[in-house]
């Protein structure tokens, strides 16, 4: 609900000479309700009406039309609103309730936005970071499509590379076919943290590795098969992962398959004559942008990561003509990003100003990095099961009888670590204690899905058809909760201008908490004359949880 236009047209009857769009923009919606719901600061007017601004908000309050509000009432400088709870609150619920997609909007005009995201290694095991990727990338997926976008998701997987020249070297030395079968990822770790062990001794093996990874590149028979068989097999377990956490991706056109289309890439920036040998290698420079320069190309001719990148920024710009393109990448990756985007820009594609980084923070388990290197290798699926098994031990306490317990336990397990992943501001680091995350108190996606589930059981329990043109409730409790489902619009647009999930996921505590309140204070089920009203307000409430919820890529339970 657009109270803000309310409040300023209300301002402009008073006052016709103001400007209905800047008073829109500079009303606040103060923290502490005492100070109304709406607030506006007379100050910015002191200029154009040449009068102090505390002698502005009496005179103002002294002209203003009443009707609609509860209250108005000139404080300092302030002019404070009070919405009538009981008209205001109906006009909400009525809103929720019949709008399609309530909360949505179509500012994006179905732009395509093309979305890299996950995009983990190969023969590597899945990160926490590729699982923020993943899931941020996702949500984000959510949120651009209901500001009226088209999400077009990738997988930019890891599936070339120096390092497969390496694997391949490993593999023909020390491996056995049956082992990388039993358990691929794992074995093929062990191959790779065995090949850096031995080439400490034996420095040769680097270039063996560089020889087949070339050999690779020229389409040899041999590496090829042997690359395939093992981006098979890890694609295999990537999968399960997904399959567990319900993502799907609309293209899995990793780094390999832009081998045949890098050429392109290097003549063009030969043409524009941006490309400069150096010990062999060719680079461009980036110091006009304050940026190391970046190679394109080394010495004996393989390619690099860039190079692979600029060919799929160009694809994809021909592919999906996107309005946005973002890369969720951790915050490690900040340079590269920067210097694609001057390459780019140095080839002359203004569209390079549409490409966005959208960074993360690192996440640590016990307070402890993760590194595949070093061995100290934390997998994710195994969070993910630790945390099924946690849920389950809150279900059978909480809920022993219900139907269901295991699929229910699987939505809470996975819902609570995703949900915390996505709950601060994605460029914060944050440590990640599996027992803190599944709680169904405190701020977790289980305390969400309880306040959802719980609304549905009220609903059960009530059993009897909302009628939709009985909505005012006297009881003035109610009204922060319907306050916040009116925010939900402006929840949405935020999540998308800022790229944070965040906006949605603390949106979601909030209405959870505030609706938590009201239930504890209230007798909702009482047989009265405005129970209807009631349960409607447990309807929307309902609804707009379970939507900022799948914003999320977190299910919500009807019962847990
Ligand atoms: N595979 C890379 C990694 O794990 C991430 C790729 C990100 N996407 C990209 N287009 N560079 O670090």
């Amino acid at each position: 609900m657009d109270y803000k236009k309310q409040v300023a047209a209300t301002l402009k009857q008073a006052e016709p000479e103001l400007d209905e769009q800047i008073l829109i923009d500079k009303i606040e919606v103060p923290k502490d309700s005492s100070k109304g719901d709406y607030a506006f600061p007379t100050f910015i007017l002191a200029k154009q009406l040449k009068k102090a601004p505390n002698i502005i908000a009496v005179d103002l309050v002294e002209k203003i039309d009443q009707t609609g509000f509860k209250k108005i009432e000139a404080v300092g400088p302030y002019i404070n609103f009070f919405m009538d709870p009981k008209t205001a609150g109906s006009q909400i619920l009525a809103k929720v309730l019949q709008t399609e997609n309530y909360g949505h909007n179509t500012d994006g005009e179905a732009g395509h936005v093309t979305i890299d995201m996950s995009s983990p290694n190969i023969a590597k095991p899945m990160s926490m970071g590729h699982l923020r990727s993943t899931v941020i990338g996702n949500s984000l997926a959510e949120i651009s499509s209901a500001n009226g976008y088209q999400p077009i998701k990738i997988n930019h997987l890891g599936d070339w590379g120096t390092q497969f020249g390496k694997l391949i070297v490993a593999y023909k030395r020390w491996g056995s076919e049956e082992a990388v079968k039993a358990d691929p990822i794992n074995t093929l770790v062990k191959y790779y943290v065995q090949f850096h062990a031995e080439a400490e001794k034996l420095p040769e093996l680097n270039d063996e590795g560089r020889m087949w990874f070339k050999k690779l590149e020229d389409g040899d028979e041999e590496a090829i098969q042997l690359w395939q068989w093992f981006r098979d097999e890890s694609l295999k377990e990537f999968m399960d992962l997904y399959d567990t956490l319900d993502i799907q991706f609309d293209s899995f056109n990793g780094e390999a398959f832009y081998n045949d289309k890098m050429d392109s890439v290097v003549e063009k920036l030969e043409q524009e004559h941006k490309l400069v040998k150096s010990q062999g290698a060719q680079i461009v420079n980036l110091e006009a942008y304050g940026l190391n320069p970046a190679m394109i190309k080394r010495s004996d001719g393989a390619t690099l990561y860039m190079t692979r990148d600029l060919a799929a920024a160009t694809y994809r710009k021909k592919t999906y003509n996107f309005v946005k393109s973002l890369y969720v990448v951790g915050g490690e990756q900040r340079e590269h990003f920067e210097q694609l985007k001057a390459i780019l820009n140095e080839m002359g594609y203004a569209w390079a100003d549409d490409i966005e980084h959208i960074s993360f923070g690192m996440i640590t388990v016990d307070g402890k990095k993760l590194s595949t290197r070093s061995g100290r290798i934390i997998l994710l699926k195994d969070v993910l099961a630790d945390s099924e098994k946690l849920a389950l031990e809150q279900i059978n306490e909480k809920n022993p009888d219900l139907a269901n317990k295991e699929r229910t336990a699987h939505e809470v397990g996975t819902g609570a670590v995703v949900f915390h992943d996505l709950m601060n501001d994605r460029t914060l680091n944050f440590d990640f204690k599996l027992e803190e995350v599944v709680r169904f108190e405190g701020d977790t996606g289980p305390y969400v899905q309880y306040a959802n589930a719980r609304a549905h059981s009220i609903l059960r329990k009530a059993d009897q058809e909302i009628d939709e043109n009985q909505l005012e409730i006297s009881d003035e409790q109610v009204w922060e909760t319907e306050k916040l489902l009116g925010e939900f619009e402006n929840v949405i647009r935020r999540a998308w201008r800022d790229r944070e999930p965040s906006v949605v996921a603390k949106y979601a505590l909030n209405l959870a908490r505030t609706f938590n309140k009201y239930y504890a204070n209230s007798k909702i089920l009482a047989d009265d004359a405005e129970l209807n009203a009631r349960l409607a307000l447990v309807q929307a409430v309902s609804n707009t949880l379970t939507e900022a919820l799948r914003l999320l890529g977190v299910s919500a339970p009807v019962e847990m």
